[in-house]
């Protein structure tokens, strides 16, 4: 089969490959449309300690089934799907407490493991979820549970006001949640452009903060006490900060960004707040399955999102592309249709 190939950073081409061989618990998927997000950016670049070269790039999914799962009956072939890209071992802390989430030793599709950017995968039939949405939408269902799992970790509430720091593809997960649990929900970023995008996902109000006072406009928006939860989607010192610093006393700060330096803290104000401070990483089914109802229901602006749809022979100039004016680029979704034809 073809699939495209990283041979080093920098280099992306499309090579013939063996393809899956299905093991007892996985069905064979024909894939049909693949998002690629900032993680793919970095392994193109080489700026992703976890991947090694060669490696097929590839983790955000829409497929069609090619033929129907023995153990899971409603996995029928020709239904299309889409998938959650982590394994779990098991046996670590984290998979013991339930939390396969965040596995020690999680390999994510595409990145320790070879990823999607190929003619066919196979998948354990209970990473697969079917829904009523189209290939678009189903391709999109991942990348948003990652801010899902955040507000599900902020246990936000339709009581809650929740400030969201960042609105890229990640921040804006969490605005449609917070959004979706009908909480006062407002995005903060520097572009008015993600903003617009923001308002139209759920947010009640934006605050840009290259024009706009952040303390003083969220006091004004609180009366005077802070967001309820703050879920910090960037990765800076600053915004790491400021979620501390703006969230309300025994309010829940949620990091989802990594932040690429050390963030020095006032402490003081986690124990004299009585804080709750809560990473997120990655997702759980129930975070699949929410975003799968928020997409049936139209509630998500799916064509303001996705910024250039690519035929796979155009992904390696698209990647260059991107690399080289990140800035133009949101959402880049890559479509398999003419494939088996390369
Ligand atoms: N925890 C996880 O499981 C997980 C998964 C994927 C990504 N991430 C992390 O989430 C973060 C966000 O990822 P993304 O793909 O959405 O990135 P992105 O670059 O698409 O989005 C970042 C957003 O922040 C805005 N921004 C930049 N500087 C700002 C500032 N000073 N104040 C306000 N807004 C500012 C940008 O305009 C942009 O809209 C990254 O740190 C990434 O590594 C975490
Ligand atoms: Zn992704
Ligand atoms: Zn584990």
């Amino acid at each position: 089969m073809k699939a495209l190939v990283l041979q080093q950073p920098g280099e992306a081409a499309i090579h013939s490959v063996a393809g899956p061989a299905p093991a007892s618990d996985e069905v064979l998927l024909k894939v049909r449309r693949v998002g690629l997000c900032g993680s793919d950016l970095n392994s193109f670049r080489g700026k992703n300690p976890m991947v090694s070269y060669p490696r097929i790039p590839g983790h955000e999914v829409a497929a069609t089934i090619v033929e129907s799962s023995k153990t899971h009956p409603h996995l029928t072939a020709g239904l299309n799907v889409t998938l959650s890209p982590y394994t779990q071992c098991g046996k670590c802390p984290a998979c013991l407490r339930g939390r396969p989430n965040a596995c020690q030793f999680n390999e994510t599709l595409g990145v320790q493991r070879n990823g999607a950017l190929a003619e066919y995968i196979a998948i354990p039939a209970e990473k697969l979820y079917t829904a009523n949405l189209s290939l678009k939408e189903l391709c999109l269902v991942e990348p948003l549970t990652v801010g899902f799992h955040a507000v599900a970790r902020g246990r936000v509430t339709a009581e809650d006001t929740v400030a969201i720091f960042g609105c890229g593809g990640v921040g804006l997960g969490a605005v449609a949640a917070a959004g979706f649990r009908r909480a006062r929900t407002i995005a903060i970023d520097v572009d008015d452009a993600k903003l617009a995008i923001a308002l139209k996902s759920g947010a009640t109000d934006t605050i840009n903060t290259n024009r706009e006072p952040l303390h003083e406009k969220l006091q004004e928006l609180t009366k005077g006490r802070g967001p309820d939860v703050a879920i910090e989607a960037i990765g800076l010192p600053q915004t790491f900060r400021a979620a501390v610093e703006e969230v309300a006393f025994t309010g829940r700060v949620v990091y989802i960004g990594y932040a690429k330096e050390p963030v020095a803290y006032e402490t003081r104000l986690f124990v004299q707040k009585e804080l709750d401070i809560l990473g997120s990483r990655n997702a759980l089914p129930p975070d699949f399955h929410e975003v799968i109802r928020m997409l049936e229901q139209h509630r998500f602006p799916v064509e303001d999102t996705v910024s250039h749809m690519v035929p796979l022979e155009e992904a390696s100039q698209t990647l260059k592309a991107w690399s080289e004016n990140p800035a133009i680029f949101s959402k880049i979704m890559i479509t398999m249709d003419s494939i088996s034809s390369l």
